[in-house]
């Protein structure tokens, strides 16, 4: 498994058409026109005229027409909800060909489904998250079995303008969308818990959000730059007798750790139970 980013040289001299200009599509249009890809390259098709008007501010042509975006895309980006799926797929499949490749962000929405409505098209399927908005996602990526390397590297640099990318099996996307699909929100969940808590202790808002956030930013960066584990970390903040350690005990008797390792399997299940296949 490698995890790693990417150059744009893969994505040179092709259009880039995304059907769907939602959260995701724009976080992803975003993301490369900040790694330098020029707006000229990228289209995107949306019902919605406030996500057209989005996608415009940040260099696409846009429109409403499916197929005028499918047809002029070399790697079309499927940006939809997973209900929209057949709808868009229907109008895409006309114009889409061996030499196209088709990248899917869909939770739930397995290679095979895919495949079967396209079945001369190299297909990829991959997980990003909500923070390629801001240049730093994280993304899993499994090729169908008519994606080439060619046809990979194509999608690691696309989604490598957003953040980091791994090679993934595809057997593992409903526990990648349990862990980092949805695992924002359980942050942001911790982080509102967090703040409630500040505002109970009568501290000024701002002063908590900034504390917040950088005690966040730091012990992330310790954790990921110190060598250390987690519980190891742990040990370095909670002294015998302290206030972390009253912190801690608190968490214990509501058995917190497994009450958040219960929800991301809830999480994984429900991505399983979802699951076009
Ligand atoms: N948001 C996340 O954190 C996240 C993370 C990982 C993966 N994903 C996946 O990313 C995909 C997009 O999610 P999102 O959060 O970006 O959703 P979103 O914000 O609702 O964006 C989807 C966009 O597609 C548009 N659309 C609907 N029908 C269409 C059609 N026929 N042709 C073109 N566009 C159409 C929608 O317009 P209307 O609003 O008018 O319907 C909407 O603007 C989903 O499949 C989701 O599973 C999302």
């Amino acid at each position: 498994m490698t995890s790693r980013r990417v150059s744009l040289q893969p994505l040179r001299g092709k259009t880039i058409g995304f059907l769907g200009a939602g959260t995701m599509g724009c976080a992803l249009i975003a993301g490369l026109r900040a790694a330098g890809l020029p707006g000229r390259q990228l289209m995107a098709a949306d019902p919605d005229a406030a996500a057209r008007r989005r996608a415009m501010r940040l260099g696409a042509r846009v429109t409403a027409e499916v197929c005028r975006v499918a047809c002029a895309a070399d790697v079309l980006v499927l940006a939809v909800k997973p209900p929209q799926m057949a709808a868009v797929l229907a109008c895409a499949r006309e114009c889409v060909g061996r030499h196209t490749v088709v990248i899917s962000i869909a939770a739930g929405i397995t290679l095979r489904w895919l495949q079967a409505r396209l079945p001369d098209v190299p297909v990829i399927r991959v997980m990003p998250n909500l923070p390629a908005t801001v240049r730093c996602g994280f993304s899993a990526i499994a090729a169908g079995r008519l994606a080439r390397a060619a046809h990979r590297r194509v999608a690691e640099a696309l989604l490598g303008a957003s953040g980091a990318v791994c090679r993934l099996p595809e057997r593992h996307f409903n526990a990648i969308t349990a862990v980092s699909g949805s695992g924002p929100a359980y942050l942001y969940y911790l982080v509102d818990a967090w703040q409630q808590a500040a505002r109970d202790l009568g501290l000024p808002p701002a002063v908590a959000e900034a504390a917040i956030a950088r005690t966040l930013q730091g012990s992330l960066a310790l954790w990921r730059c110190g060598g250390l584990p987690p519980a190891a970390l742990i040990r370095q903040v909670a002294s015998k007798g302290g206030t972390t350690e009253a912190a801690l005990q608190q968490f214990a008797r509501g058995r917190v750790a497994a009450h958040l390792a219960a929800g991301i399997r809830a999480a994984a299940r429900r991505s399983k139970a979802l699951a076009w296949r």
